[in-house]
């Protein structure tokens, strides 16, 4: 019953497909539609008719202003400052592609260099400031007079002076030749400012690449700004406006044909907000961006001749489909990046020479999307080696704790904060690999393989300690009903652990009179809880198992709840991000802190395996040390050896608590009165009267003088404070250090104390007064909770 998935599953799948459906358009949204593709067919017809130069505003008398919204004029952009960016772009082609550039970029040379024709993928650097414009703002209410925006605040201003910038490029193949020289691409950049809170912006932008001499213009469009229909006027030369005239003026009318046709419901398929984004309407600076790709360094003779082209894109050819098992060698990209907004007006460029020493950047650069998807892949392979190696941990931890004795010592919490873990990893890997096209199968295939694993046998593991642990609970809440009502007169008080007489068929059993066989490695609480399981009360049967049912229905809703809201994380400001992120690092990687607590509590003093406790503290450390200390980490996540220093050093104090609980006693650093009082196996013991009161030897004493064992006298005899006992379990003599009296118990005590400490790990007191050694009773209490002399039951260690 358990083992079938959830209805809440169904009800999430259902509620995703509901989600996912689009709605159909009401009459309101078709409008709009027409609305849309009226304005679009406007622009599109504005920029036929126009011609280069035509932007370059109020020079001649004569020219005629391009009728494009955030062009004209009186709409106030700053297109002063058109110029200077594209006389820096001019510059920056120069020092990228030496004498050629200008030949190029005019149409007059055919000395195409050595470029990537496809830079699908992405390129980061930093970013200064190189101008600003300080006069008044865009009057909004001239460009969209129906008061569109809700909001004065403008987004994506840059106020710092520096900071960093990602872009992805993304160039879909449209049917055209390969060798086509000029083509449509889109981008989402990412522009991050150096300010105390960590701001960033993030756009989608469309454009245009001119693949022979590998310019890119890129622009944002929206309702106030028509950037892509107006793109062609921002190009450095007549000879690239017309090329990318005729190209935009052939695919934005296919777009807009599909949106009239309804195949296209996007009412803005050029909006540069991202999806999600636009819920409040407010205004965001627009953006245009030069960027210029720089040769490839491959040292082919003849530099720049005709037939290297080709070589290259056989290259590329070979990246895409490869043939062989090993990717050819494959430079970075290089761009150098100018970008200003002409309605906010500031200007931004990429950090690099000729202008910078190469010290302080080297303008952008980043890999072509097969070379990150070939290493994604390898470090996507070592990460699941890890998973194997946690399962294989896991497996030997689940073998260690077949007994439900061992088994309810392990914290349900600890081993839950790992699988959730797992699974926010591995869930979380899966949508990243969805995101990257060139993810192959295999790859998620691996993920998921992995996914299932860790959370089928961790959540068996789960579920047979939960078994275990909510008899216990169970136990308790007896304990408590039956001791609430009659709390003044119980004489268990001194030993709260001890369970209350079972009133089933057990009873008898217990009382001693009976000679008992235990069937199986069981303790009596399980068996107990069995017993009473097979006595088929309507209301008692099977709840540890409908239990579990809920606990499953908490750790997926606990689990997807963490993803979807990671996933919501990344839109946030990136200072409420790193807090969000550090947050949820430090919880997950607290996961030995539940069980350090279950010990305090329980008074165990070991319940995990060392190999354990060490092997998975280490592997859940590596993949944060490879987030935060390799630079190249496929997350682009920025290295900081402060927070990962922090983070080791935490595991490192939670491993040693551990340790120290083992050798010194679960509660050596809590004071007893915190915790509920346990019954202490290792107490010291006190010659006092004969033994009267000595804790174990009373009984064996007793024995003695029953005639049932001798040693204790000879052992008295020759020390006074050594006594020397049988182990009923091994047969072999157990020496006890022995205080000699009551009275300068507490002299002796104090200074005994600290190095009996560990002398008093040797023997083990039962309540019914039994010694035995450590390790021979600690085995047998793996298998059964009873004392093997009288078969008292025995508190859990
Ligand atoms: C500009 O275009 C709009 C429609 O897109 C049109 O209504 C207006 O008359 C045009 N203005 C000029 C000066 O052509
Ligand atoms: C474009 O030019 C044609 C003639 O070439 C003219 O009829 C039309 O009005 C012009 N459109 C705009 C928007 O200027
Ligand atoms: C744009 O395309 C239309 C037809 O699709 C064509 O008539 C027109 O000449 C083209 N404009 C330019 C400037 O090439
Ligand atoms: C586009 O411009 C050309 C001239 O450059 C003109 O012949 C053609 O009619 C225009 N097309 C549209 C749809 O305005
Ligand atoms: C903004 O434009 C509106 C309408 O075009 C005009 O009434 C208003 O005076 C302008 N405001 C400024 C500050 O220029
Ligand atoms: C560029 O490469 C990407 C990734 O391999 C591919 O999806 C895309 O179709 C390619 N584009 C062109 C125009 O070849
Ligand atoms: C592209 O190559 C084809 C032959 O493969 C050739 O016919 C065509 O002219 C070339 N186009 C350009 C722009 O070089
Ligand atoms: C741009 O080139 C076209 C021909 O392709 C020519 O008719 C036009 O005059 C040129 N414009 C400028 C500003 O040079
Ligand atoms: C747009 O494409 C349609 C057919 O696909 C054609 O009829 C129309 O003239 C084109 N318009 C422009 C402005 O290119
Ligand atoms: C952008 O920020 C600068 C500096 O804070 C400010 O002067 C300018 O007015 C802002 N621009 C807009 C459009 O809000």
């Amino acid at each position: 019953m358990a083992n079938n998935p959830p209805p809440f599953a169904i009800l999430l799948v259902i509620l995703l497909f509901l989600y996912l459906t689009p709605d159909p358009p009401s009459p309101g949204e078709s409008h709009r539609q027409q609305h849309a593709v009226a304005h679009e067919r406007g622009a599109l017809e504005a920029l036929n008719n126009s011609t280069y130069g035509d932007l370059h505003l109020g020079k001649e008398e004569d020219a005629r202003p391009l009728n494009l919204t955030g062009f004209r004029p009186e709409h106030g952009f700053r297109w002063e400052l058109l110029e200077s960016a594209q006389d820096k772009a001019r510059d920056q082609a120069r020092y990228a592609l030496g004498e050629t550039a200008d030949g190029l970029i005019e149409g007059g040379s055919d000395q195409y260099p050595l470029l990537y024709h496809n830079v699908t993928g992405f390129v980061e650097g930093e970013w200064r400031r190189t101008g600003a414009y300080d006069g008044p703002h865009v009057n909004l209410s001239a460009i969209t007079p129906h008061g569109t925006y809700t909001s004065e605040d403008w987004k994506r201003n840059v106020t710092a002076t520096s900071g960093d910038v990602r872009i992805h490029f993304r160039e879909k193949e449209n049917g055209e030749a390969w060798n086509t020289s000029v083509r449509r691409i889109s981008a989402r950049a990412t522009i991050g400012e150096e300010t105390s809170f960590g701001t960033w912006w993030e756009m989608i932008l469309y454009g245009i690449h001119f693949v022979d001499f590998g310019e890119i213009i890129l622009t944002t469009t929206s309702e106030k700004f028509d950037g892509i229909f107006g793109l062609p006027h921002l190009a450095l030369s007549n000879h690239t406006f017309s090329l990318g005239r005729d190209l935009l003026n052939k695919t934005l009318n296919e777009t807009i044909e599909k949106q009239k046709e309804g195949i296209l419901e996007d009412s803005a398929p050029w909006s540069s907000t991202m999806e999600g984004e636009d819920l409040f309407s407010v205004p965001h600076c627009e953006y245009v961006f030069y960027l210029q790709q720089h040769p490839v360094p491959l040292n082919l003779p003849g530099g720049a001749a005709p037939g290297n082209s080709l070589v290259l894109h056989h290259l590329e050819e070979e990246l895409r489909f490869p043939h062989r098992p090993f990717l050819p060698k494959t430079p970075d990209m290089t761009m150098s990046m100018v970008a200003f907004s002409p309605d906010c007006g500031f200007t931004i460029e990429s950090k690099g020479p000729p202008d910078l020493a190469p010290q302080e950047g080297k303008h952008l650069k980043g890999p072509k999307t097969e070379a990150y998807a070939f290493v994604a892949r390898r470090h996507v392979l070592l990460f699941t080696v890890i998973i194997a190696a946690q399962l294989l941990l896991l497996l030997r931890q689940m073998k260690e704790a077949s007994t439900p004795s061992t088994r309810s010592r392990i914290s349900f919490y600890t081993i839950a904060i790992l699988a959730l873990g797992d699974g926010f990893a591995l869930l979380g890997f899966a949508l990243f690999g969805m995101q990257i096209e060139s993810t192959t199968m295999l790859l998620l295939a691996t993920a998921y393989v992995a996914f299932l694993s860790v959370i089928f046998f961790g959540m068996g593991f789960l579920k047979e300690i939960w078994t275990v642990q909510s008899t216990e609970r169970s136990r308790e809440e007896r304990q408590q009903a039956a001791n609430s009502p009659q709390a003044p007169n119980s004489p268990e008080t001194t030993q709260p652990e001890t369970l209350p007489l079972p009133v089933t068929a057990r009873q008898a059993i217990n009382s001693g009179a009976t000679p008992i066989i235990i069937p199986s490695d069981q303790d009596i609480d399980a068996e107990i809880a069995e017993n009473q399981d097979g006595d088929a009360n309507a209301n008692n049967q099977g709840s540890p198992r409908r239990g579990f049912g809920s606990v499953y229905l908490r750790f997926y809703l606990l689990l997807f709840g963490l993803v979807f809201l990671s996933l919501h994380a990344t839109t946030w400001p990136a200072s409420v991000q790193s807090v969000y992120s550090s947050t949820l690092t430090f919880a997950y990687m607290s996961f030995l802190v539940p069980q350090i607590y279950r010990n305090v509590m329980r008074n165990c003093r070991k319940a995990l395996r060392w190999d354990f406790v060490i092997g998975q503290s280490i592997l859940r450390l590596l993949p944060f040390a490879y987030l935060y200390a390799y630079k190249g980490n496929i997350l682009l996540i920025e290295p900081d050896l402060n927070f990962l220093a922090v983070l080791c050093g935490w595991v490192w104090l939670q491993v040693c608590a551990l340790l120290s609980q083992e050798h010194l006693g679960p509660r050596f650093f809590v004071r007893d009165t915190w915790v509920p009082p346990a019954y202490d196996y290792h107490p010291v013991l006190r010659a006092d009267e004969e033994g009267a009161s000595l804790p174990s030897g009373a009984k064996v004493l007793a024995g003695e003088e029953a005639g049932m064992t001798t040693t204790t006298k000879a052992g008295e005899s020759r020390d006074k404070s050594k006594k020397i006992f049988d182990c009923a379990i091994c047969m072999q003599d157990l020496e006890v250090p022995v205080i000699a009296s009551a009275a300068d118990a507490d002299g002796a005590g104090a200074s005994g104390l600290s190095g009996g400490l560990l002398a008093r790990r040797a023997y083990m007191v039962t309540p019914c007064r039994h010694i035995f050694h450590s390790v021979c009773l600690e085995g047998w209490m793996r298998y059964r909770l009873q004392c093997p002399i009288c078969r008292e039951v025995l508190p859990p260690l």
